[in-house]
């Protein structure tokens, strides 16, 4: 070490403020413009902010989730909560809404099996217009092979096809198809099974 070390010319340098405060001394070291510059704007930024948010009608997050939620279900082509069971089938079957959604699917991906108006296709799928059903028991056996598919026969899931609100739309319809009377009925296969219910 020196004796006269060379002057410090850094104007960073750290410049003693002349207060004394119980022997504590401090250092006049600003903080950066830039930083002073974003803190003010941070503080001026709130209050229109706060004003808009929470006291005017800008959009919070729970807005935008509400948003969210409608959109997912008109997507869904569900008025209301994914149709449950038997009940929730027998529901849609009085809904004109949902059983012309029902329909529109149905005329898109199951008539090339079924026929348009569900009289069955010879060597392709069965009638679903009269009482005897080959693999269906209750109404919500519809969904579950329109869900699941039925093994070992051209009759696939349609998972990939339609989403859960669709699905049930097409599975009410089909339900109400029994009963009508087609152009070219297939001939009956499988069981003769009870109506529809609700239990
Ligand atoms: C590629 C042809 C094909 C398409 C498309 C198709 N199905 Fe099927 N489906 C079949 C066949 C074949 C069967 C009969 C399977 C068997 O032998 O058990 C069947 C059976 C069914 C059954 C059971 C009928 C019964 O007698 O128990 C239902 C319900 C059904 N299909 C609904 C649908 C719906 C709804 C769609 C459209 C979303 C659809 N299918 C599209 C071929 C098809």
């Amino acid at each position: 070490m020196s004796e006269n070390p060379t002057p410090n010319t850094d104007p960073s340098e750290d410049i003693l403020l002349d207060h004394n405060y119980d022997g504590i001394q401090e250092f006049d070291n600003p903080l950066p413009g830039w930083w002073k510059a974003i803190f003010w704007a941070t503080i001026i930024f709130c209050v229109p902010y706060t004003y808009w948010y929470h006291f005017a009608d800008g959009n919070g997050v729970y807005d935008e989730y509400d948003a969210a939620v409608a959109a997912k279900m008109e997507r869904e082509g569900a008025g209301g909560p994914v149709a449950e069971g038997a009940s929730g089938l027998m529901a849609l079957m009085d809904d004109p809404t949902h059983m012309a959604r029902g329909k529109a699917k149905y005329s898109t991906i199951c008539l090339a099996c079924h026929a348009a108006d569900g009289g069955g296709v010879v060597g392709l799928g069965p009638n679903m217009t009269d009482d005897h059903f080959k693999n269906v028991k209750k109404i919500e056996d519809i969904l579950t092979i329109m869900e699941d598919g039925i093994p070992g026969t051209a009759m696939l899931s349609q998972a990939a096809a339609l989403n859960p609100g669709e699905m049930a739309d097409v599975a009410a319809y089909v339900a109400s198809l029994r009963g009508t009377t087609p152009a070219n009925p297939k001939e009956p296969e499988g069981e003769v099974i009870p109506p529809w219910s609700a239990e």
